[in-house]
Order: C-alpha cells, then structure tokens, then sequence
C-alpha cells in the first residue's frame, strides 16, 4: 500500500474517533435554548477533512498518549476550527451560502444562531481542555488552553481574519501574505501539531520540532487553499470556489501565480518533513500529511 492509502485509512479513522467524541461532548440540552446546540452540532459534526484532529491524534500518539484524552483535545480544536467556519461565511465576512458540501450554518438556521453557536464553540472548546478528563496534570491542561487561546485570538487566528478582510483590495507583498497567512490558518494548524506534545510532556527539543513541523503544514495547507479556490469546482470542494480574485483577497496565487505558488506549498511542505526527522517510524503519517495538504482537492 502506497503511503497516501494508508494515510487516507489513518485520516478516515480518526475522523470516526473525534466524531463519537463530538457527539458525546455536544449533548442537546432542554428547553428552547437547545435551538444553539443543534447549529453547534450542525457545524460541528458531519464533515471535513480532521485534518486538524489528525494533527493532535497523531502527534498525541508518538509520546503514547491516551487515546481518549487526545480524542478530547482533538474534538476541542474541531469546535474551535468549526466556529471560525461559522463565522467566516457569515455575510459580514466572505457571504459564503456553502460549507462542507451543504448550506452554511446561516443558510440553515439564521444569522443571529450561527453567530451564538460560533461563540459557543469557541467557549466550549477552552471548558473542554479544563476539563479533569482531558489530562491527570493541572498544569498540561492549563498549557492546553493558553496555547489555544494564542493561537486563536487577536495574536493568531482573529488577528489573521482581521488583516485578510483589512487586505482586500489591497495589494500585499509576499512578506505580509505570508505573515497574514501564518495567523489566520498557520497558528491552529501549528497548534494542534503541537498538542500531542503537550499532553505527552515532551521535552523542549520534541515541541520546537512539532511547532515547526505546524508552521510549514500550516503555511502549506493555506497555499493549497488558495489554489483550490482557483483551480477546483465548489462541487468537488465542497464550498465556494473561485471567488478570491473577485473579492481582492490577498493570496500567493495572486501575486505569485499558480505555478509559483505551488511550488512554494511543495517546497514548505518538504521542510515540514525534515523536522520531524528526529522522531522514527511513528510520524510516518505526520511525514504523508505534509504531502496530503498541498496534493488535496478539498
Ligand atoms: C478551511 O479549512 C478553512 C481554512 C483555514 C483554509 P479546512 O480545509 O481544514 O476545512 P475542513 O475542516 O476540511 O472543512
Ligand atoms: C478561512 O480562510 C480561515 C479561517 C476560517 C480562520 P478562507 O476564507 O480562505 O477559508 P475558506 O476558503 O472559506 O474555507
Ligand atoms: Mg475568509
Ligand atoms: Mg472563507
Ligand atoms: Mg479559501
């Protein structure tokens, strides 16, 4: 079997696994406040890549994390991720009518629950990490979700969407698309990658690989998505596509071209490999990730 195959095996199989875990850790509660949750599920469950899940299973996975612990930290950081989908194709935002190859949570509720069903997963992702369930040490939970809340607050992921919607029409050097790039998607995607490592308590050498493992596959995968907005049908992908340009969004593909731009995602991916060349066979997957997020369609 071909690496990509068994990554595709590795990938489908914790998206499984965080799904039972969502689903446990989004009950539906009485009254007509259960409106919120049903969208917080909508969004949640039922779809995408994991590829953020995978990152935190299979980084979790080579200091020989407890499965159950990791599914949780997992399925936090797909609520987290989910939430910012949600607010993302709000008509404030990118006005995008499809996510996950059905209606956006705005299409499929209204806009005023899919902006409260966003909050709340956000809220819920952090309580989740704090939870005595989620680690036997205080401290690796507290490292959990003060790295979470770096990585997508005003310093990361909030910061990064502010400078995307602040760049449109504008035009970027490679510099600041890079540094745009890096805290609207890098900085989760490094997150989860770094994880593992923290509810695995690993030393300081194996969390700087695994960051830096994060900020190339990071970088790489919002390359990708840049071009699969210019180069795949919203059928295939699963949302709008083809709408960048239109928007004046500030991408690589913009300035650079698709040629250029890919090249760059193929050439960070390689330099995400390297980092992990101090771990064996283990982050065999993690090395086929790297490969997966600049080869995808969706
Ligand atoms: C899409 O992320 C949003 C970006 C950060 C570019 P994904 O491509 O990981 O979305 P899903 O979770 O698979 O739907
Ligand atoms: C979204 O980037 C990044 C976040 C949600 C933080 P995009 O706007 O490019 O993502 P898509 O293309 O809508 O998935
Ligand atoms: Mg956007
Ligand atoms: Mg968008
Ligand atoms: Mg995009």
């Amino acid at each position: 079997m071909t690496e990509m195959t068994l990554l595709a095996e590795a990938l489908a199989g914790i998206a499984a696994e965080v799904e039972l875990a969502l689903d446990e850790l989004l009950p539906l509660p009485e009254g007509p406040e259960a409106r919120v949750v049903e969208a917080m599920r909508y969004a949640a469950l039922g779809g995408g890549k994991r590829m953020r899940a995978f990152l935190v299973m299979e980084t979790a996975r080579l200091f020989g994390v407890d499965r159950r612990c990791a599914a949780r930290v997992a399925a936090s950081v797909e609520m987290l991720h989910a939430y910012s989908l949600v607010h993302d194709d709000l008509p404030a935002m990118d006005d995008d009518d499809m996510r996950r190859g059905k209606p956006s949570t705005h299409k499929a509720f209204d806009e005023a629950t899919a902006i409260l069903a966003g909050d709340a997963l956000l809220t819920r992702a952090m309580e989740l990490l704090a939870e005595p369930d989620t680690h036997d040490s205080a401290e690796a939970r507290c490292e959990l979700v003060m790295a979470l809340g770096h990585a997508s607050g005003a310093r990361g992921m909030v910061g990064g969407q502010m400078i995307d919607i602040l760049a449109e029409g504008e035009t970027l050097t490679a510099e600041q698309i890079g540094r745009l790039q890096a805290l609207k998607t890098g900085r989760l995607i490094q997150y989860s990658a770094e994880a593992g490592g923290i509810l695995g308590r690993a030393n300081l050498h194996q969390r700087h690989a695994l960051m830096a493992y994060g900020r190339d596959v990071g970088a790489a995968f919002q390359i990708a998505d840049d071009l699969l907005d210019v180069e795949v049908s919203s059928e295939e992908a699963g949302k709008a596509t083809g709408k960048d340009a239109a928007a004046g969004k500030a991408t690589l593909v913009s300035i650079l071209g698709i040629d250029r731009a890919r090249a760059q995602a193929e050439a960070l991916s390689a330099q995400a490999v390297h980092h992990l060349d101090s771990f064996d066979d283990k982050a065999s997957h993690l090395r086929a990730l790297a490969a997966f997020v600049v080869a995808r369609r969706s």
